[in-house]
């Protein structure tokens, strides 16, 4: 895949100092992990969240939440990062200054090698007690009890330490997101539907700020309009692609 920009979003790439990449599911897809929304395999076509992504849930069906998690977390243990999640890590050492926050709870950008990576809806690798919020490895979780929560010294029930529905997301993430992403010069939305708040937030905050906006996603979403470049392809194919036509902008050449 060769992308090609106008000259116009070439010279904001050219001069951008301050850059934020804002990833959902999609950017996971072609590690074989399913996506919330769209597609056939879709969790949310499949699950109910009410009935496995929510603390009424967990309250309710303690095992079942806890060994579809279990589950969850062997799927991304095993996936492999893919060629938009290393796209992704490299592209940090391109701008002075370059933050990635995901919504994704699955590792991969890390285990690309993405460094201080925001995650907005916690990790899918730790577990942490629903009570006193004293974490655990979700490894070590599983192991000392893979079909029910293990329970923590003081009495609460081990659950996986991410965000769920009717939750609040992490201040300090959420703040720095916002901050980041109101004051960057360009942002890169990359499989993400933005329809879970504060997705759609971030990009408009970012492009009412006078960011340039790249959107990545097969589907065209509600923020499209917004975007400057919109590459209607899969984030593995995409991304090195855009990595290399970024890189081409910053060295001036072409
Ligand atoms: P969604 O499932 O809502 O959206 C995934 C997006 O990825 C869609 O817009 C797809 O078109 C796009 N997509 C599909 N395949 C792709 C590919 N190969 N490359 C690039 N994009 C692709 O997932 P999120 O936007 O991440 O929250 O959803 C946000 C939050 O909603 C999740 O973190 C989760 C969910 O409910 C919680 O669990 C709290």
């Amino acid at each position: 895949m060769r992308i090609e920009m106008v000259e116009e979003l070439r010279a904001r790439v050219r001069r951008a100092t301050k850059v934020v990449a804002f990833t959902g599911a999609g950017v996971s897809r072609e590690s074989g992990l399913a996506t919330f929304r769209e597609g056939k395999d879709a969790l949310w076509q499949r699950y109910r969240p009410e009935d496995l992504a929510s603390p009424q849930a967990f309250l309710r069906h303690p095992e079942t939440v806890w060994r579809w998690y279990g589950e969850r977390f062997r799927g991304a243990a095993s996936a492999q990062p893919n060629a938009a999640h290393l796209a992704l890590a490299r592209l940090a050492a391109v701008f002075p200054s370059y933050l990635l926050v995901t919504q994704n709870v699955d590792g991969l950008h890390q285990r690309a090698g993405s460094r201080g990576v925001v995650e907005l809806h916690g990790t899918l690798h730790d577990a942490r007690c629903h009570a006193c919020a004293r974490r655990m490895e979700m490894q070590r979780a599983l192991d000392r009890s893979p079909d029910t929560p293990p329970r923590c010294e003081c009495g609460g029930l081990y659950r996986p330490a991410v965000v769920w529905f009717g939750e609040m997301l992490p201040q300090d993430a959420m703040e720095r997101a916002m901050r980041e992403a109101a004051a960057c010069d360009l942002l890169l939305a990359v499989g993400t539907s933005a329809t879970v708040f504060p997705a759609a937030g971030l990009i408009e905050l970012a492009h009412r700020g006078g960011a340039a906006v790249i959107e990545v996603n097969p589907e065209a979403t509600a923020f499209s309009s917004l975007a400057d470049l919109r590459l209607r392809a899969a984030a593995a194919a995409a991304l090195p692609a855009l990595e290399a036509e970024i890189r081409g902008c910053r060295e001036g050449s072409a």
